[in-house]
């Protein structure tokens, strides 16, 4: 089933099995990569990258990947684009669908992306808003995939704020079959749209549940997920958080509770000392580095899918 044109705004629009051709896809482009192989899915392909806010993982990953797909990437910095001085989104949206096969945003309102999306003719991926990060959740999953080999039996506890990346992980984890729980302090936790989004498409037996008990959630967890107290956007609220999200913090008491077969990710940047500790990010159980490598990986299964031909090519690689 091509994905073939298709937006990634949120993973709200992509059930299990176009999930889990997305990863599949991924492990088949990695292992190329890895062994030099060519596949150049995106020969003479552009994609245009809309920032607003800052990025190091998501910049570099999709215009690296661009060009081992043969193809290129732009950067462009919002505020440098006319769209910084006022010009309309739809106007940006139906000029650069002129010029590129894909655009790819990080901003700030999800209604926004969607707002570009909808004007233009060119797939539009969401590479981080204030609601969803559903690329950085693809990766997580392939992280995971990789290390255990399977989605079932695992349990991955989210430990923190209840934002952009809890939202994305609670659609994901519930598309694939992995239970999750997240635990926020109280008036941090996910919105209650997502959380009931998520059981309802939830396996059967599967469990999604939301606490305020950091140690709770981390009893038995195959998976200790965490990421930054104050997300950008929030820095006036830094200080506040601080102290709210201290006994939130990721260390090792809260990795004792887990499996002994237990994994550490977080998407990054970390900052050590709040959220993790750097004990617990440079332990052996810390696979950080292979979850943002594969931000790569699945970014360019991604873009292959949604802007390579429907014909031949990348679904000739799949079973
Ligand atoms: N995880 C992530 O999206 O990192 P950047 O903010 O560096 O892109
Ligand atoms: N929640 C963080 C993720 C950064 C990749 C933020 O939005 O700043």
């Amino acid at each position: 089933m091509p994905l073939t044109g298709r937006d990634l705004l949120s993973l709200k629009d992509y059930n299990t099995e176009e999930i889990l051709l997305i990863l599949e896809l991924a492990a088949v482009l990695k292992e190329k990569q890895k062994k030099g192989e060519p596949h150049a899915l995106l020969a003479g392909k552009t994609l245009a990258m809309i920032f607003e806010k800052a990025s190091t993982r998501t910049r570099v990953s999709f215009e690296v990947g661009m060009w081992q797909l043969g193809g290129t990437a732009l950067f462009l910095a919002a505020q440098d684009l006319q769209l910084g001085r006022g010009e309309p989104l739809k106007d940006t949206a139906r000029t650069l669908s002129r010029y590129v096969d894909g655009i790819m945003v990080r901003t700030y309102a999800q209604e926004d992306l969607e707002e570009l999306a909808f004007f233009a003719s060119v797939p539009v991926i969401n590479a981080l808003t204030d609601r969803f990060h559903p690329c950085q959740a693809l990766a997580d999953l392939l992280t995971i995939k990789e290390h255990f080999g399977k989605f079932t039996d695992q349990k991955l506890a989210y430990i923190g704020d209840g934002n952009n990346v809890a939202h994305s992980l609670l659609l994901a984890c519930s598309a694939v079959g992995l239970d999750i729980v997240v635990a926020s302090p109280c008036g941090y936790e996910p919105e209650e749209e997502i959380v009931a989004l998520a059981r309802s498409r939830a396996h059967p037996g599967k469990k999604v549940e939301i606490c305020n008990d950091p140690h709770a959630a981390a009893e038995g967890a195959t998976i200790l997920y965490t990421d930054v107290w104050t997300s950008m956007g929030q820095e006036q609220e830094a200080e506040q958080r601080r102290s709210e999200f201290l006994p939130f913090q990721l260390n090792t008491a809260l990795l004792e509770k887990a499996d002994e077969r237990a994994i550490v990710l977080h998407c990054l940047p970390a900052h050590r000392g709040e959220e993790i500790t750097d004990t617990v990010i440079e332990g052996e159980k810390s696979y950080v580095f292979d979850q943002a490598e594969n931000r790569l990986h699945v970014q360019k299964a991604l873009m292959a899918m949604l802007m390579g031909d429907k014909k031949g090519g990348v679904y000739n690689w799949l079973k």
